[in-house]
């Protein structure tokens, strides 16, 4: 296991800034509730992202576009509830800052106070600038969400690689440049390139965090369910599964069933 350059009791965002500097790479999870919070947290991780993913995987909808402001207020308090070292992250979802900004700085508002997260995550670049500057001027930090922003899937019409043309990539780090110039803290880029993830990494001074973006980004970010091979069906190339739990615990629940309806639980040493 590869020991950290530096200790860090607490993650803020300057530990993240800090970290682009010396070259170690950040690593990021999402959690959506207490217990598994509190597990990601105690094993190490700097971020924690309570992604608008919930939509999908705690909720079973098709997109991220339905949850709502209080649903994902309700998984961040929870989360925040269980760490102690790393950061919080909270995807603002669908509708909750696109369009008018004194909306967006409200809804940021009631994130912080109603969860005690760190920090908001908005998709996009220039469209969104208005909301981003006003968000910030309450102190609140933000990362921002470039490339595959899944909350435009009817707009982009497919989950696919992004930026595979000239005018996306330039696009994109153009719009890189503007977050960083604006004050966001870090950016999240999804499914594009690795070599344009490199570039965008090397023309910004803030960390860039990648989902299928290659090695050469400042840090990676996973779905947890998707990472501990919660969730079977989702197969993209960029996923790496480090447990299978979909068949571990079917397994278990499998053998509850047997058990109970073989009377074999519970035994003489599990009732009083
Ligand atoms: O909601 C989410 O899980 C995300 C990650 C894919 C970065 O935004």
């Amino acid at each position: 296991m590869l020991t950290p350059k530096k200790e860090y009791k607490k993650i803020t965002t300057n530990s993240l800034q800090e970290m682009k500097q010396n070259g170690e790479k950040i690593s990021m999870l999402t959690a959506y509730d207490y217990t598994l919070a509190k597990i990601v947290d105690g094993a190490g991780i700097d971020i924690i992202l309570v992604g608008d993913s919930a939509s999908n995987v705690m909720a079973g909808h098709e997109t991220t576009l339905p949850i709502t402001l209080n649903e994902i207020i309700y998984h961040a308090s929870s989360v925040v509830r269980a760490i102690n070292r790393c950061l919080v992250v909270v995807d603002m979802p669908f509708g909750s800052y696109q369009g008018n900004s004194k909306e967006a700085l409200f809804n940021a508002v009631r994130i912080m106070k109603e969860t005690g997260g760190h920090s908001v995550k908005l998709e996009g670049g220039s469209e969104i600038i208005e909301s981003i500057e006003r968000i910030l001027t309450a102190g609140i930090p933000v990362m921002g969400h470039l490339g595959l922003t899944p909350q435009s899937i009817y707009k982009f019409g497919t989950y696919t690689v992004r930026a595979k043309e000239e005018e996306e990539a330039e696009k994109l780090i153009a719009d890189a440049r503007l977050l960083e110039k604006t004050g966001c803290f870090a950016i999240v880029l999804e499914k594009v390139p690795a070599k344009l993830a490199k570039k965008v990494a090397e023309s910004v001074s803030i960390p860039i965090i990648g989902i299928g973006a290659g090695p050469n980004v400042d840090g990676q970010v996973l779905v947890l369910h998707d990472m501990l091979g919660m969730t079977h069906e989702f197969n993209p190339r960029f996923l790496r599964r480090y447990l299978n739990l979909f068949k571990d615990i079917t397994r278990a629940v499998k053998s509850y069933v047997s058990d109970v309806k073989s009377n074999d639980f519970p035994n003489e040493k599990e009732q009083y």
